[in-house]
């Protein structure tokens, strides 16, 4: 027992020792004495194009949310890292204090404010549906009755068609996994976000599928925080008020969705 605590007082040594040699390391950008972390954690689910993607054989996370939160990061003096996660684990890194932050297209909703703060919205989505070309039977969400539909787990989509009558829901781990069950018939639709569905068909040029223009739902995107750290999110929100106002905000809004309707 007591052999067990001085191992355990060593190990909290040691680790004191090397949480000290990383703030040694750091490039002293921060103030001296700064008692707060310099790098702001941040998790996403990197398979949300243009949100945030990675081009093949490249290392770099790209998109819109990748650059906002990097902007942010520089706003407030501080280095930004990216983890890759997937999206239904995002929430729980947040909870067990992995990650600062979390920016991956998440919508803010009541549900998720039980256990998460939000930033204020940085951008407005919502769902749409995605079929195949040929596909005869289902234009307007009413119709996916006694229908197939994929969606990503842990997102509003999953809930949302979950709420609709006699659907089966397939749940998978990427939207990327989703358009390939459409496109091997494993499902008759997929229900997304919005601008991913837009960009999938254009971008990807999405062979032998269509997306409807119904929207099932608006929602509002935030960036979510843990929930007992109230002076990180009035952080967020100064950083991302600054932004919209000197205009850096409208560029990268410009650069992946084209000037602001
Ligand atoms: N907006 C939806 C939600 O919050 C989907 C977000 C999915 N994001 C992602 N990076 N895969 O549930």
């Amino acid at each position: 027992m007591k052999m067990k605590k001085v191992l355990s007082l060593l190990a909290a040594g040691a680790f004191a020792v090397f949480a000290m040699a990383g703030c040694g390391s750091d490039n002293g950008a921060a103030p001296a004495g700064d008692k707060q972390a310099k790098v702001l954690k941040v998790g996403s689910s990197i398979d949300f194009p243009p949100f945030e993607f990675q081009d093949e054989g490249q290392k770099e996370y790209q998109g819109f949310d990748m650059d906002l939160i990097r902007a942010i990061g520089k706003e407030m003096g501080r280095e930004v890292e990216i983890q890759n996660l997937g999206f239904d684990g995002l929430i729980p890194a947040l909870q067990g204090k992995s990650v600062d932050v979390v920016i991956s297209g998440m919508t803010i909703n009541d549900d998720r404010k039980q256990n998460v703060l939000f930033s204020e919205p940085y951008y407005q989505s919502g769902l749409t549906m995605v079929v195949r070309e040929d596909e005869q039977a289902i234009k307007t969400f009413a119709d996916l009755k006694g229908k197939k539909v994929a969606v990503q787990i842990g997102t509003t989509s999953a809930a949302e068609v979950k709420k609709l009558d006699g659907v089966e829901v397939k749940e998978l781990n990427t939207p990327a996994d989703c358009f390939m069950e459409l496109k091997a018939k494993g499902v008759d639709a997929v229900v997304n976000d919005r601008p991913v569905n837009d960009y999938f068909i254009t971008k990807n040029a999405a062979q032998g599928v269509k997306t409807l223009e119904e929207k099932l739902t608006a929602e509002d995107y935030g960036i979510a925080i843990n929930k007992d750290n109230a002076e990180l999110q009035k952080e967020v929100n100064a950083a991302l008020k600054k932004l919209k106002e000197n205009g850096e905000y409208d560029k990268i809004f410009a650069k992946w969705f084209g000037e602001k309707k």
